[in-house]
């Protein structure tokens, strides 16, 4: 039996998962870090926690599985997109990574869409300029840590300098480089006018990969440090989104993915390039060779209810420690107590700014409609569905470009919630499945890894193979009339307060 490991470098944590070629879950190992906000919209972290969260969790599974090292015949890596990693000559890290969620780069944005042209950089690289895309992150540094950019000599994405530091290669696939805006989408490679018009040297960035292909061999000395044999296969793996999409057999027309992980994601299959006039949604290359693939983002999906948590939720995590599970376990206990609608009580995630359908960095959360009866459970169920509108505005942009909506599958963190898998199913009128496995994105790159080491012959196959759905939650339709009007209310209250929103960024 062939052996096979996906690495998912997350935001909140690295998640390694041995599989055996069937694609069942054998060991897994979480280690999580740190996310630095030095200012508000602003979200940094150290790519040596990175590195150490892999190493010490496949360590981990290696000896969690028992399995020999010689069975172990390819990696997948996964990885949180767009975060910048900066090297200088010596290939020392020159910052920390400005990452996905970090909303500092307006300014850029706006330089971008004047060097560029408007239409040739949605031409080219089938999206807008946005504050969460890479490349608004690099003119940044540019522009304002100058002392640091001369010494730059690499930019990598988070997951290829995990890359690095296990084979010594400087190299991307198209799903995650597609997300620097670097690309020519429609080609599949680095585009040259944009990096010429951008000022940006080709050679700081790694070769362009297919998802699937072999990009490098552990190391010498990342096989003693991880456990591995050395000459194990890196394949190129995936951003977070296409891996979790792979993992989840959204590699054909139908099928999309909800997931909620920290940042929330509609997700569907398109084989050709299709993008919204509006840049509401994000055009982006497949895993799938010859493929892309559309997506909204929610910035603080899963962020939100973690927030809420942290800050009001003290005593459920003192309990849920004590009968040794998840506080999300309590907290879902709770907002099942709440009625559909929360009494009037609304939320608006925008606790990082927002992307689809908003692109709006100045966004915050709001909690509106709050009265004297409302208590912390109307506020814990208000979040679940502030994120639950804010997927179905994501999904209604995908649905009006012509996307058949067949089947919805229910995944990340947020997917495991029965109750927030009905808000879902209840709120988008839609039926959401589960499949049998809940790993993803790590999954995902698995599979990517067992095509690249010859175990399966094509994405979609090892997709069929190995991924089954498991469970059906069909739409109530009184609940969807109860939250209809609610969801009606939530798409106004942003237009309403859009200008507020941009008074407060300029007060701060
Ligand atoms: C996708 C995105 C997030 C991050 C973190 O565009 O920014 O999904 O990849 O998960």
């Amino acid at each position: 039996m062939a052996f096979l490991i996906g690495v998912d470098i997350g935001t909140s944590g690295t998640k390694t998962v041995l599989f055996d070629e069937k694609g069942n879950a054998v060991a897994s190992d979480l280690q999580e870090y740190f996310m630095y906000q030095p200012k508000t919209g602003w979200a940094e972290q150290d790519p040596e926690d990175w590195w150490r969260a892999t190493y010490v969790s496949i360590n981990n599974v290696i000896l969690k599985s028992g399995v020999g090292v010689s069975e172990i015949k390819g990696i997948g890596l996964s990885g949180q997109m767009h975060g910048a990693v900066l090297l200088d000559k010596d290939y020392n890290v020159l910052r920390k990574a400005i990452i996905w969620c970090d909303q500092r780069s307006a300014k850029e944005c706006m330089q971008i869409t004047q060097l560029v042209g408007q239409k040739r950089l949605i031409e080219i690289t089938a999206n807008p300029a946005l504050t969460g895309f890479t490349a608004s992150k690099i003119m940044w540094v540019k522009n304002n840590e100058p002392a640091i950019y001369e010494k730059v000599c690499k930019i990598l994405l988070p997951k290829d300098y995990i890359r690095f530091r296990l084979t010594g290669e400087f190299a991307t696939e198209v799903s995650d480089a597609s997300g620097m805006q670097l690309m020519d989408i429609g080609k599949r490679q680095w585009s040259d006018e944009i990096l010429g018009k951008l000022d940006i040297d080709k050679s700081f960035l790694g070769s362009m990969h297919e998802s699937q292909e072999v990009t490098g061999k552990v190391h010498q000395n990342a096989a003693k440090i991880t456990g591995l044999k050395e000459g194990t296969p890196v394949v190129g793996g995936a951003g977070d989104q296409a891996a979790g999409a792979v993992g989840n057999g959204i590699v054909k027309s139908g099928v999309v993915s909800s997931t909620i992980g920290t940042s929330g994601v509609v997700f569907a299959y398109a084989d050709q390039v299709s993008i919204d006039p509006k840049g509401r949604v994000h055009t982006f290359c497949h895993a799938v060779p010859g493929t892309w693939h559309i997506m909204g983002v929610t910035q603080a999906a899963g962020l939100s209810l973690k927030w809420f948590r942290d800050n009001f939720c003290i005593e459920e995590m003192r309990t849920a420690q004590l009968m040794d599970v998840d506080p999300y376990v309590l907290m879902d206990k709770e907002a099942e107590k709440v009625q559909a609608g929360c009494s009037g009580l609304m939320y608006l995630p925008y606790l990082m700014g927002e992307r689809t359908p908003h692109l709006d960095p100045n966004a915050r959360g709001v909690f509106f409609g709050l009265s004297a009866k409302h208590q912390k459970q109307d506020m814990l169920r208000a979040i679940m569905e502030g994120v639950v509108y804010s997927l179905k505005d994501c999904l209604e942009i995908i649905k009006g470009m012509g996307v058949d909506v067949g089947e919805v599958r229910a995944s990340g963190g947020g997917g495991k919630s029965k109750l927030w898998r009905q808000m879902q199913a209840d709120a988008f009128g839609d039926n959401i499945n589960t499949i049998q496995s809940a790993e993803g994105p790590a999954l995902g790159v698995a599979i990517l890894a067992g095509i690249g080491a010859g175990v399966y012959d094509s994405v979609v196959q090892a997709c069929d193979e190995v991924i089954k759905v498991e469970s059906t939650q069909q739409p109530d339709d009184n609940m969807h009339a109860i939250y209809t009007p609610y969801y009606r209310l939530y798409q106004q209250l942003y237009t309403s307060l859009k200008s507020d929103f941009e008074t407060l960024a300029n007060i701060e």
